[in-house]
């Protein structure tokens, strides 16, 4: 029989696999004591014969596990989001004590997220639902991190938290979020942008190789487009993936690479949750579906034989201007992207009244997560006491658009005729046609529902409700 272990951790971390096992060593790099506990036994050997002098407090059983965390007790679950979770944190809630903390630094869905923080909230406990990106080497060397839970809670975790997340002019990437729901809810768009992001970045691409540029050209374009305004992470990348040879074939690897990209549900959701909301991410929604095109390896087989395309070939007279011109157009749809994932945001934060300060969120994506840009820092700028309707309203990004504005549009129209698929700078484009537009032809979709449905429309001219008969003598009746 072994004793109980003295209470010497100050946080622990269920669930070894790589995230959790870096963020423990993260926190051990900041000087916390670390109880670390993993359902299979070898994982926590693993860890502990690699690193075991970094300041961990192993543990084969979850009740030692806890007995040797200090009070409250910070317990951070890095499992399988799903049933995982759920499991770890019924097998937890048995042991732990009122005031004691919980943190799903998972992937979850909001809706679990709300619901475990209300089961645990009755038992005493607080629950975090944290967002935590930057991959693996985030996670090892400093994450953003976006907490939502009780404030009284955030005192005991949030401490910890800002210390191991990625700094930012000297700023922690991590602050309290919301209550609830709120942190898991802003990772999620945080990942939507990703995608969108990631679309764009793509797209640029594709509209420079079917140009003719080769993929030296277009990495040194995008190496040149990181030292200005575009400046991200996902540039930086984009760069380095398409200077890798393929060793095995001596090509580009992007050339080897099969074209079907995957997904694992972030997307998703943020789109199906602003379908909800009734929120326009046009940008996020065209680029989960690209990857969904992407993947559909029966409708591309039948559109490759099939589907005509235009009559001429792709063969652009000033290929510098044509850079600059996509250049621009990456700009704008990156811009539209952000307003459109922050409206997301804010008007969440309204419905569950999380009270979120989207300057803030700007400022934790800075540094340490996916989408971290040089722009961010002026959207946290242009938000930081101003209470925007979109960043599409802010001046400095007034001025990004007008600049970009007839580049943008000339390279999109230009890949448009050309054949080239674009589907997301298309959909920033009309999106800002459409909120720019001084009259919008739902007139004629209100007019087409009342004549089929009887929906009834509303005039420019006069207060109330009306019905033209349009089955009748086509006169037409005041309703209220
Ligand atoms: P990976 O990240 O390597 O793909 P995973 O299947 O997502 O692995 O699991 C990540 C972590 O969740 C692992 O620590 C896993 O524990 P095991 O090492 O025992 O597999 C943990 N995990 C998954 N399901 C779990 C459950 N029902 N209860 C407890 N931990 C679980």
């Amino acid at each position: 029989m072994t004793s109980t272990p003295a209470a010497t951790a100050q946080v622990g971390v269920v669930g070894l696999a790589v995230m959790g096992r870096n963020l423990a060593r993260n926190f051990a790099h900041h000087g916390y004591t670390v109880a670390v506990y993993n359902r299979t036994a070898a994982r926590t050997e693993e860890l502990m014969a690699a690193y075991g002098d970094e300041g961990f407090v192993p543990a084969t059983e979850l009740a030692d596990f806890v007995a040797s965390l200090e009070r409250p007790r910070r317990v951070v679950i890095m499992v399988q989001a799903g049933k995982g979770t759920d499991a770890t944190i019924d097998a937890l809630a048995e042991l732990l004590e009122p005031g004691d903390i919980v943190v799903d630094g998972g992937n979850a869905h909001y809706e679990d997220t709300r619901r475990r923080e209300a089961a645990l909230r009755e038992k005493g406990l607080h629950f975090f639902g944290v967002g935590i990106s930057g991959g693996e080497e985030g996670a090892l060397n400093g994450p953003s991190i976006m907490p939502g839970g009780s404030a009284e809670g955030y005192k005991a975790i949030g401490p910890l938290l800002e210390d191991i997340s990625a700094k930012y002019d000297g700023e922690p990437c991590c602050a309290h979020i919301g209550p609830d729901g709120a942190g898991h809810f802003v990772k999620m768009v945080h990942n939507g942008i990703e995608y969108a992001d990631m679309e764009f970045i793509a797209e640029a691409y594709d509209v420079l190789r079917s140009a003719g540029l080769s993929i030296e050209e277009i990495s040194a374009t995008f190496r040149q487009w990181n030292t200005g305004d575009l400046d991200s992470y996902l540039i930086e990348i984009t760069s380095e993936v398409l200077d890798q040879v393929d060793a095995k074939t001596g090509k580009a690897l992007v050339d080897v690479i099969a074209d079907s990209a995957g997904q694992k549900g972030t997307g998703r959701w943020t789109v199906q949750i602003a379908l909800e909301l009734g929120v326009p991410v046009n940008t996020i929604a065209e680029s989960v579906f690209a990857r969904s095109v992407s993947g559909h390896a029966d409708l591309r087989a039948a559109g490759q034989e099939h589907v005509p395309g235009p009559a001429h070939s792709f063969d652009p007279a000033d290929r510098a201007q044509l850079v600059e011109d996509v250049r621009k157009a990456l700009w704008t749809a990156k811009v539209v992207a952000y307003a459109q994932g922050l409206d997301l945001i804010r008007t969440a934060s309204l419905t569950y009244d999380w009270n979120i300060d989207v300057a803030s969120v700007a400022s934790l994506w800075r540094a340490g997560c996916i989408i971290r840009a040089r722009l961010l820092e002026r959207i946290r700028a242009e938000y930081a006491g101003h209470n925007l309707p979109t960043l599409l309203a802010a001046p400095s990004i007034i001025d990004g658009i007008a600049e970009a504005n007839e580049g943008a549009r000339r390279a999109i129209g230009t890949a448009m005729q050309a054949g080239v698929p674009v589907p997301g700078f298309a959909a920033a484009l009309a999106y800002l046609d459409q909120v720019r537009a001084q009259r919008l032809p739902a007139a004629l979709i209100q007019g087409q529902r009342d004549y089929f449905g009887a929906h009834t429309y509303q005039r420019t001219d006069a207060e109330g409700t009306f019905h033209t008969e349009w089955s009748a003598d086509r006169s037409e009746t005041k309703l209220d």
